[in-house]
Protein backbone atom coordinates (compact mmCIF):
# COMPACT_ATOMS: atom_id res chain seq x y z
CA UNK A 1 0.00 0.00 0.00
CA UNK A 2 1.19 3.45 -0.88
CA UNK A 3 0.13 5.27 2.13
CA UNK A 4 0.91 8.96 0.72
CA UNK A 5 -1.92 8.15 -1.62
CA UNK A 6 -4.22 7.97 1.51
CA UNK A 7 -3.62 11.03 2.25
CA UNK A 8 -5.86 12.49 -0.68
CA UNK A 9 -8.85 10.69 0.13
CA UNK A 10 -8.65 10.96 3.93
CA UNK A 11 -11.32 12.75 5.98
CA UNK A 12 -13.81 13.22 3.43
CA UNK A 13 -16.23 12.21 5.93
CA UNK A 14 -17.60 13.92 9.28
CA UNK A 15 -16.77 10.86 11.07
CA UNK A 16 -13.16 10.15 9.00
CA UNK A 17 -12.81 13.93 9.97
CA UNK A 18 -13.26 13.47 14.12
CA UNK A 19 -11.42 10.61 14.03
CA UNK A 20 -8.60 12.48 12.16
CA UNK A 21 -8.61 15.16 14.74
CA UNK A 22 -8.43 12.71 17.78
CA UNK A 23 -4.89 12.23 15.69
CA UNK A 24 -4.20 15.30 15.05
CA UNK A 25 -5.01 16.25 19.00
CA UNK A 26 -2.44 13.35 20.28
CA UNK A 27 0.39 14.33 17.86
CA UNK A 28 -0.12 17.87 19.21
CA UNK A 29 0.17 16.72 22.88
CA UNK A 30 3.47 14.33 21.92
CA UNK A 31 5.48 16.94 19.82
CA UNK A 32 4.54 19.69 23.14
CA UNK A 33 6.34 17.49 25.24
CA UNK A 34 10.15 16.91 25.03
CA UNK A 35 10.32 14.32 27.71
CA UNK A 36 7.28 11.45 27.07
CA UNK A 37 6.95 8.82 29.91
CA UNK A 38 4.41 5.84 29.19
CA UNK A 39 3.25 3.57 31.92
CA UNK A 40 1.35 0.67 30.58
CA UNK A 41 0.11 -2.62 32.25
CA UNK A 42 1.62 -6.11 30.09
CA UNK A 43 -1.02 -7.63 29.15
CA UNK A 44 -0.79 -11.06 27.11
CA UNK A 45 2.77 -10.34 27.19
CA UNK A 46 2.38 -7.33 25.02
CA UNK A 47 0.75 -3.50 25.45
CA UNK A 48 -2.73 -3.42 25.86
CA UNK A 49 -5.18 -2.30 22.89
CA UNK A 50 -5.95 1.06 24.42
CA UNK A 51 -1.91 1.70 24.19
CA UNK A 52 -1.36 0.39 21.12
CA UNK A 53 -4.51 2.34 19.48
CA UNK A 54 -2.76 5.94 21.11
CA UNK A 55 0.26 4.29 18.95
CA UNK A 56 -2.10 3.87 16.10
CA UNK A 57 -3.01 7.46 16.17
CA UNK A 58 0.83 8.86 16.80
CA UNK A 59 2.65 7.07 14.11
CA UNK A 60 1.62 9.52 11.01
CA UNK A 61 3.28 9.85 7.72
CA UNK A 62 4.29 13.29 7.39
CA UNK A 63 3.54 14.18 10.86
CA UNK A 64 5.93 11.50 12.91
CA UNK A 65 7.57 9.68 10.01
CA UNK A 66 8.25 10.19 6.64
CA UNK A 67 9.16 8.20 3.69
CA UNK A 68 11.76 9.50 1.29
CA UNK A 69 14.32 8.55 -1.15
CA UNK A 70 16.85 6.72 1.42
CA UNK A 71 13.57 4.71 3.34
CA UNK A 72 11.46 5.64 6.24
CA UNK A 73 12.48 8.67 8.85
CA UNK A 74 11.35 9.28 11.99
CA UNK A 75 10.51 12.86 11.92
CA UNK A 76 9.92 13.36 16.16
CA UNK A 77 13.59 14.58 17.59
CA UNK A 78 15.36 15.58 20.70
CA UNK A 79 12.93 13.44 23.10
CA UNK A 80 13.66 11.79 25.78
CA UNK A 81 11.22 8.40 26.59
CA UNK A 82 11.03 6.47 29.81
CA UNK A 83 8.27 3.37 29.57
CA UNK A 84 7.10 2.13 32.92
CA UNK A 85 5.85 -1.40 32.69
CA UNK A 86 3.26 -3.24 35.06
CA UNK A 87 3.06 -6.74 34.92
CA UNK A 88 1.92 -9.47 36.99
CA UNK A 89 4.93 -11.85 36.14
CA UNK A 90 8.58 -10.80 36.43
CA UNK A 91 10.53 -10.28 33.20
CA UNK A 92 13.95 -9.72 34.19
CA UNK A 93 16.13 -8.74 31.70
CA UNK A 94 18.73 -11.96 31.37
CA UNK A 95 16.09 -14.36 32.47
CA UNK A 96 14.38 -17.03 30.55
CA UNK A 97 10.96 -14.99 30.95
CA UNK A 98 12.96 -11.70 29.25
CA UNK A 99 11.20 -13.02 26.12
CA UNK A 100 8.21 -12.81 26.66
CA UNK A 101 7.80 -9.23 27.63
CA UNK A 102 7.04 -8.30 24.20
CA UNK A 103 6.21 -4.86 25.21
CA UNK A 104 9.77 -3.37 26.01
CA UNK A 105 11.16 -4.19 22.44
CA UNK A 106 7.94 -3.11 20.33
CA UNK A 107 7.73 0.20 22.63
CA UNK A 108 11.28 0.75 22.15
CA UNK A 109 11.10 -0.12 17.89
CA UNK A 110 7.83 1.85 17.44
CA UNK A 111 9.03 4.97 19.50
CA UNK A 112 12.68 4.58 17.58
CA UNK A 113 10.20 4.51 14.28
CA UNK A 114 9.20 8.01 14.79
CA UNK A 115 12.68 9.36 15.84
CA UNK A 116 12.72 8.89 19.76
CA UNK A 117 15.27 6.30 20.36
CA UNK A 118 16.60 7.76 23.98
CA UNK A 119 14.72 5.71 25.76
CA UNK A 120 14.45 4.27 29.68
CA UNK A 121 12.52 1.32 30.99
CA UNK A 122 11.42 0.69 34.02
CA UNK A 123 10.14 -2.93 35.09
CA UNK A 124 7.43 -3.05 37.86
CA UNK A 125 7.64 -6.98 37.29
CA UNK A 126 5.37 -8.76 39.92
CA UNK A 127 2.17 -7.49 40.76
CA UNK A 128 0.41 -10.68 41.17
CA UNK A 129 2.54 -11.33 43.92
CA UNK A 130 1.73 -8.15 45.31
CA UNK A 131 -2.29 -8.67 44.83
CA UNK A 132 -1.99 -12.50 46.62
CA UNK A 133 -0.18 -10.67 49.43
CA UNK A 134 3.28 -12.54 49.13
CA UNK A 135 4.98 -9.25 49.10
CA UNK A 136 4.49 -5.91 51.53
CA UNK A 137 3.44 -3.16 49.21
CA UNK A 138 6.66 -0.90 50.64
CA UNK A 139 8.84 -3.69 49.58
CA UNK A 140 7.29 -3.44 46.07
CA UNK A 141 7.37 -0.12 45.14
CA UNK A 142 10.81 1.03 47.24
CA UNK A 143 13.03 -0.19 44.68
CA UNK A 144 10.71 1.28 41.80
CA UNK A 145 11.06 4.53 43.63
CA UNK A 146 14.52 4.52 43.78
CA UNK A 147 14.60 3.92 39.51
CA UNK A 148 12.12 6.48 39.13
CA UNK A 149 13.85 9.00 41.22
CA UNK A 150 17.47 8.10 39.10
CA UNK A 151 15.36 8.41 35.76
CA UNK A 152 14.36 11.65 36.60
C1 LIG B 1 -6.16 -9.04 30.33
C2 LIG B 1 -4.94 -9.12 31.18
C3 LIG B 1 -3.80 -9.72 30.65
C4 LIG B 1 -2.64 -9.79 31.40
N1 LIG B 1 -1.54 -10.37 30.87
C5 LIG B 1 -0.40 -10.40 31.58
C6 LIG B 1 0.76 -10.98 31.03
O1 LIG B 1 0.81 -11.45 29.89
N2 LIG B 1 1.87 -11.02 31.79
C7 LIG B 1 1.91 -10.48 33.04
O2 LIG B 1 2.97 -10.55 33.67
N3 LIG B 1 0.83 -9.90 33.59
C8 LIG B 1 -0.32 -9.86 32.89
N4 LIG B 1 -1.44 -9.27 33.42
C9 LIG B 1 -1.34 -8.62 34.73
C10 LIG B 1 -1.21 -7.12 34.57
O3 LIG B 1 0.07 -6.81 34.04
C11 LIG B 1 -1.45 -6.46 35.92
O4 LIG B 1 -2.85 -6.40 36.05
C12 LIG B 1 -0.80 -5.12 36.01
O5 LIG B 1 0.54 -5.33 36.33
C13 LIG B 1 -1.45 -4.18 37.00
O6 LIG B 1 -1.52 -4.78 38.26
P1 LIG B 1 -2.90 -4.73 39.08
O7 LIG B 1 -3.92 -5.43 38.23
O8 LIG B 1 -2.63 -5.45 40.37
O9 LIG B 1 -3.21 -3.28 39.30
C14 LIG B 1 -2.62 -9.22 32.69
C15 LIG B 1 -3.77 -8.60 33.21
C16 LIG B 1 -4.92 -8.56 32.46
C17 LIG B 1 -6.13 -7.88 33.04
Amino acid sequence: MDWRSLRATRAAHPEQKAALQVSDNFIAELLEANEIVLATPLYNFAVPANVKAWIDHIVRHGKTFSIGEQGYAGLVKDRKATFILASGGVYTPGSPAEGYNQGTPYLKAIFGFIGITDTKVLLAGGTTALAQGKVQESDFLQPLYAEVAAAV
